[in-house]
């Protein structure tokens, strides 16, 4: 960047206005979320790409400059700010925690339920008191949220002191985009609709260094009726094999411990390839010889769970036994009118097959409750299901409607009380499970894996077992980023408390 664009660059405008008529570019650029756009999308363009780099112009363009990112939502998300990290710092930017010391402030937003959306909206207006005392900050939304054309048309509206908005398939583009933040006078918008390419070279600041997230692929081609995530992330596709390998040998080399494998739909990986027959079978058994303790993955889809990947699973070594499996209801009418693809009973043979070969296995789900249309009985069934698996874990949710998804023209005829009390009841069965699971453990020694000291005082460790159960308990600090044996003494609610013993 030369002095004067560098000038130009930091000469921030405190009349910014938004731009007059964007109709032009939505028509361009944006589509609402339509299913019957979506799935013409046709797995032929996907490019590799390892070509990312800072151009000279931006260079520098941080230096002197702070960077603040708040993340929302899931692990994609906070591995998407991961990367964004990265590349601010190569731009030259520093991080920091305080807002009121930011010369940016991004917003990585998540939109997978009404509640989630307005937690930004909140803190979007929040945000303006920081921008009257510093015009010269930038505010930016990125993440799913920004890949809703209702949500950007609110933030043109509504939300004047925000800089910039950009999707998920633009972050790449932030060197540019920031750029273009700091000479217009107008929001900058720059949303692709249609997914990018598979990008390898992006930097990464990593947050952690025992765990890390790794991605495997990207989109979501399933559809599930009530779900907006194939809408904002895309269609599927898979990173090749050889990169992930190389990513987690480089990571073991590094010393970290544990890996998160990530895709919203683990297991349809690879089905995208056309040159090779490849899964997430081959690739955990490839991964398994990799001299790092512990690799997971998130999340599974039920219908593409094959018995490859089980019978590589039960191997065990450095794949953990616990499985986090979303089932979203225990009915089969429910299943049908949410697109799952697969009935009550596909899922608990499953499960079966799944307990025989691993019969120590921690199975965790996600379910929603309060589906339009939801009877009492169909509840219950998800209650029995929740029972007959004996899932030591779940999140749970009341249904929450995603403008242009097909269940939102459903007609909704379940009052709200009805689904809180729904969720209350089904909370009650997972904390009864979970408790049982927890109480199972004590007396028992197991491994934990320390990452530093427990929330409430920092006299006592705090680490995770193999099925991702938190264990604090009093021992040497130098543990932290080790392997521990501890031998459990009592149950809580949520967690256990443990002896150190080697
Ligand atoms: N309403 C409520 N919960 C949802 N989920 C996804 N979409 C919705 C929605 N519209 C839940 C599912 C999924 C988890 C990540 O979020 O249970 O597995
Ligand atoms: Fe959404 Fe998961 Fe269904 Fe994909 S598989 S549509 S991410 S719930």
């Amino acid at each position: 960047m030369n002095e004067e664009q560098r000038l130009a660059s930091q000469q921030i405008k405190k009349d910014k206005q938004p731009a007059k008529d964007y109709s032009k570019y939505f028509e361009q650029v944006f589509t609402a979320p339509s299913l019957k756009e979506a799935k013409k999308r046709g797995k032929e363009d996907v490019k590799y790409h390892k070509d990312f780099e800072i151009d000279e112009q931006f260079a520098n363009m941080g230096v002197g400059r702070k960077f603040y990112i708040r993340t929302y939502g899931c692990q994609m998300n906070e591995h998407d700010t991961e990367v964004m990290a990265g590349i601010f710092m190569a731009l030259g930017y520093e991080p920091t925690e305080n807002i009121e010391e930011s010369d940016i402030v991004l917003l990585n937003t998540c939109a997978i339920r009404e509640g989630a959306e307005n937690k930004v909206f909140g803190e979007l207006g929040f945000l303006l008191k920081y921008k009257r005392k510093n015009p010269n900050m930038l505010i930016g939304v990125c993440g799913c949220m920004s890949q809703e054309e209702n949500v950007v048309k609110r933030i043109l509206k509504q939300y004047q002191h925000v800089d910039m908005v950009f999707g998920t398939h633009n972050i790449h583009r932030l060197p540019t985009i920031l750029k273009e933040a700091y000479l217009s006078k107008e929001m900058v918008v720059e949303v692709w609709s249609k997914e990018g390419d598979v990008i390898e070279n992006l930097p990464k600041k990593r947050l952690g260094s025992i765990k890390a997230w790794v991605n495997i692929m990207y989109g979501c081609d399933k559809f599930c009726t009530y779900c907006i995530v194939p809408y904002t992330r895309g269609k599927e596709r898979s990173r090749r094999p050889e990169e992930i390998i190389q990513e987690v040998r480089s990571l073991a080399a590094e010393g970290y411990q544990e890996i998160m494998l990530l895709g919203q739909n683990v297991n349809a990986y690879g089905k995208d390839f056309d040159d090779i027959t490849y899964g997430l079978g081959d690739l955990m058994k490839e991964l398994s010889t990799i001299d790092i303790p512990r690799i997971r993955f998130t999340t599974s889809h039920p219908r593409d769970f094959d018995d490859y990947l089980i019978e590589v699973l039960a191997q065990k070594g450095n794949l953990v036994e616990h499985i986090h499996l979303p089932v979203q209801s225990g009915s089969n009418e429910i299943l049908k009118i949410m697109a799952r693809k697969y009935t009550r009973e596909h899922f608990l043979q499953l499960v079966d097959k799944i307990k025989t070969a691993i019969p120590d296995v921690a199975l965790t789900t996600d379910i929603i409750v309060g589906y339009p249309n939801e009877t009492e009985e169909q509840f219950e069934e998800t209650l029995s299901l929740y029972r007959e698996v004996g899932f030591e874990m779940a999140y749970t949710y009341i249904y929450s409607a995603r403008e242009g998804t097909p269940a939102a023209k459903m007609q909704d005829n379940v009052p709200d009380d009805v689904k809180k009390q729904r969720l209350d009841r089904l909370n009650e069965v997972v904390r009864e499970y979970s408790a049982k699971a927890l109480e199972k453990l004590v007396g028992t020694e197991i491994e934990v894996l320390v990452e530093g000291s427990s929330k409430r005082r920092d006299d006592v460790l705090a680490g995770y077992t193999r099925k991702n159960r938190l264990v604090n308990f009093e021992g040497p600090a130098d543990s932290v980023g080790k392997l521990v044996t501890v031998k459990i003494i009592e149950a809580k609610s949520h967690s256990l408390v443990g002896e150190f013993i080697k």
